[in-house]
């Protein structure tokens, strides 16, 4: 006899023990310890009110139930491989409890459906303290933006010198990823917030159950309308998995940056001790671990991404054992992006900022070279042929290392004669900048006002 498993009816022979420990999942799903007692009280709740089980028996099971949160709470469960996952644990440690009585919670549920519950609002729970996190990672980009609305670097595009901006305005494209990041988390609510319980094993029950009732107990906004579907889907999951991944790849972006940014080469910033290391050999070293790690668990989201994809890659419909690997993912991903967004929040914070370096990194780089095509272009010369003029007299100043803002006039005057005295103005940096007030360009008074637009989203949230 093999009874001994909640299952077990109908089996004669018992696995070994490491074959149940394969098959097992509470080494990992008693992360859901918590959801799965508050959707078992949920559906206790239920059968007593529809007269499917006794409600003194409800009752009794609901107390059951109450009493294993305290339990949880207080860190008094033990959970026991043999009874493979979280749903059984906590089914075995409610009989422990209340009896045989506890035997009548599972009617009118299988661990299809609520395991797809758990899983629900496990990350129903959770997507608002990331959406805070995003919240807090925006609130200081703007914050340092403010700071540097009007501090002049380098921008770059194939990481040469391309046009001057601001540093407050890069701080702002950054802002405005993390916007789009927020409206996805926002938006996996969405999908997340829909109850697969009562959908029992796939096919719904011939118990009179109140899905409605369970739904709102629970804070669910919708529940699954096809009952196959509610057991089969894993998208919120996949949703989120992605989700992630794009928000690790703009992390990896910005920790490249301040990577970059931080050597003895560039030295536009610098980290805060509290958020670099040292060397354990070379006393000198101050290292961006932290956006390192950052920049290096944008892969292990990736994997965890490709990974459940690939689970649910060609998985006939209703519970299949494979979707078991569905939670590992999940749990990971949601630690390390919390974290992440964190550890860039509090970086941040501490950042310093070498404004006259990043001035000095326009001053003798012919990254005005584009004003003076512009300037050539707007006294009637075709922009092609603006363009090879200012080549050759960037050609010029490369050999004699002299920008174009202190080649003599005569000089200028030989490439082209509309150029006259005001173009020294027009080749400073903080004119090339500030004349670029087009929507969504970086003169200094359009990153206020985003800034100032950006405050007041936030104030709204
Ligand atoms: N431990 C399982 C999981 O995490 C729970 C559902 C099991 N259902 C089943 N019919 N075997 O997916």
């Amino acid at each position: 006899m093999a009874t001994t498993k909640l299952w077990g009816g109908r089996f004669t022979a018992k696995a070994a023990e490491w074959v149940d420990e394969f098959g097992a999942s509470i080494h990992f799903d008693q992360q859901m310890a918590a959801e799965d007692l508050e959707g078992s009280i949920a559906h206790a709740k239920m059968l007593g009110q529809q007269s499917i089980i006794a409600s003194n028996e409800s009752e009794q099971i609901v107390a059951g139930l109450k009493a294993l949160q305290q339990d949880l709470i207080a860190g008094k469960l033990t959970f026991d491989v043999k009874n493979e996952d979280i749903h059984m644990n906590m089914e075995s440690l409610l009989t422990e409890k209340i009896g045989a009585v506890a035997g009548k919670l599972h009617t009118a549920r299988s661990r299809n459906d609520q395991v797809a519950t758990d899983f629900h609002l496990w990350v129903k729970h959770r997507l608002p303290h990331v959406l805070d996190v995003i919240t807090d990672l925006q609130q200081e980009l703007l914050t340092l933006a403010t700071r540097h609305a009007g501090t002049i670097m380098s921008g770059y595009t194939h990481l040469q010198h391309a046009q001057p901006i601001t540093y407050g305005h890069y701080l702002l494209a950054y802002f405005d990823m993390f916007q789009r990041d927020y409206d996805r988390f926002e938006f996996n609510q969405l999908h997340t917030d829909i109850l697969p319980l009562g959908a029992a094993a796939l096919a719904g029950t011939t118990f009179p159950i109140d899905r409605e009732f369970v739904a709102d107990e629970l804070g669910f906004g919708d529940i699954y309308h096809n009952s196959l579907d509610a057991v089969s889907d894993r998208d919120f999951a996949l949703e989120f998995l992605s989700n992630a991944a794009i928000l690790m790849m703009h992390l990896s972006r910005m920790a490249e940056e301040l990577i970059l940014w931080s050597t003895y080469e560039f030295n536009y910033i610098e980290l805060s001790d509290d958020f670099s290391t040292g060397s354990s050999i070379m006393p000198q070293k101050k290292n961006a671990d932290f956006a390192e790690l950052v920049r290096g668990k944008t892969g292990r989201t990736y994997g965890a991404l490709m990974a459940l994809l690939t689970t649910m890659k060609s998985l006939p419909l209703a519970y299949n054992k494979d979707m078991q690997e569905d939670k590992e993912q999940v749990f990971d991903v949601m630690d390390t992006v919390i974290a992440s967004i964190k550890i860039f929040t509090g970086m941040l914070n501490g950042l310093k900022v070498h404004e006259e370096r990043m001035l000095a990194s326009t001053q003798d780089d012919f990254s005005n070279a584009t004003e003076l095509a512009d300037y050539l272009a707007t006294k009637g010369v075709p922009f092609r042929e603006a363009h090879a003029i200012v080549g050759q007299l960037v050609l010029q100043g490369l050999q004699t290392h002299t920008p174009l803002q202190k080649t003599p006039l005569a000089t200028l005057q030989a490439a082209a004669p509309q150029i006259e005295d005001d173009i020294y103005h027009v080749l400073q940096s903080e004119t090339a900048v500030n004349r670029r007030t087009s929507i969504g360009g970086t003169a200094v008074e359009n990153v206020k006002k985003e800034i100032a637009r950006h405050e007041k989203e936030l104030e709204a949230r």
